[in-house]
């Protein structure tokens, strides 16, 4: 294998941004992405952003249909990094928790954790039921890792695209991979550890690094 591949899936949950944001850092990082694109995550395209398909598999270094269950990605025998979901809808987190996979994302979660590869789920809901939990504790249970796309507020993001930017970022840590977009705690401006304790009493004024 020459390049390091990774799978993407784009669900319908709300965040499409983000699988299109996966596969632009992929490309940076010359990461041979492979997409799906669920047909609910075509609506969360429409709704959310002004992008259409043929823009967003041109970003993809391959694109595969979501119900293409030949297609390589659905075999174990085919080596990559594993896979990101993302975003991921509470349906596709079920599928994938109860081994189901009625479509190509589906099956290419399942293989990816037979192969004890790492599967990264970008789930997003808000409330969660308790079907949405128990099913993230299934996927942890069979290794998957949820990692839900909630902003880290000490990274002082000041738009959208940074929130964004971050949570990819810790995902990408995930694979080892660095696109130097997540701001890293203690790597930043504000002073830490006990020098902030003792700003945040009053005994010393606050000051930017
Ligand atoms: C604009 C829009 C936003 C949605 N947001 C979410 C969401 O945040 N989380 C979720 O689980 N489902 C969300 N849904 C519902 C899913 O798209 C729906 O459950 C769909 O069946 C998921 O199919 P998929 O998993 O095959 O992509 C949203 C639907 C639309 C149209």
């Amino acid at each position: 294998m020459n390049r390091q591949r990774l799978v993407v899936g784009i669900s319908g949950a709300s965040g499409f941004i983000y699988g299109v944001r996966l596969l632009q850092l992929l490309a940076e990082l010359n990461i041979e992405s492979h997409l799906i694109v669920s047909r609910a995550a075509l609506l969360t395209m429409a709704h959310e952003t002004d992008y259409k398909l043929a823009d967003v598999t041109a970003l993809a270094s391959h694109y595969h249909r979501a119900d293409d269950v030949a297609a390589g990605i659905a075999s174990g025998s085919f080596r990559c990094l594993g896979m990101v979901v993302a975003p991921c809808s509470m349906r596709t987190l079920a599928e994938i928790a109860t081994g189901t996979s009625s479509g190509l994302i589906g099956r290419a979660a399942d293989v990816t954790l037979k192969e004890r590869r790492t599967l990264v789920l970008m789930a997003r809901e808000t409330p969660l039921t308790l079907a949405h939990l128990r099913n993230m504790t299934a996927v942890t249970e069979m290794g998957g890792i949820i990692a839900p796309p909630v902003p880290a507020f000490y990274a002082r993001p000041e738009n959208l695209a940074q929130m964004v930017d971050h949570s990819l970022g810790r995902v990408l840590d995930l694979f080892g991979l660095d696109a130097g977009v997540a701001t890293r705690w203690q790597e930043h401006q504000k002073p830490c550890g006990s020098e902030l304790a003792r700003e945040c009493d009053g005994s010393v004024a606050i000051t930017a690094k």
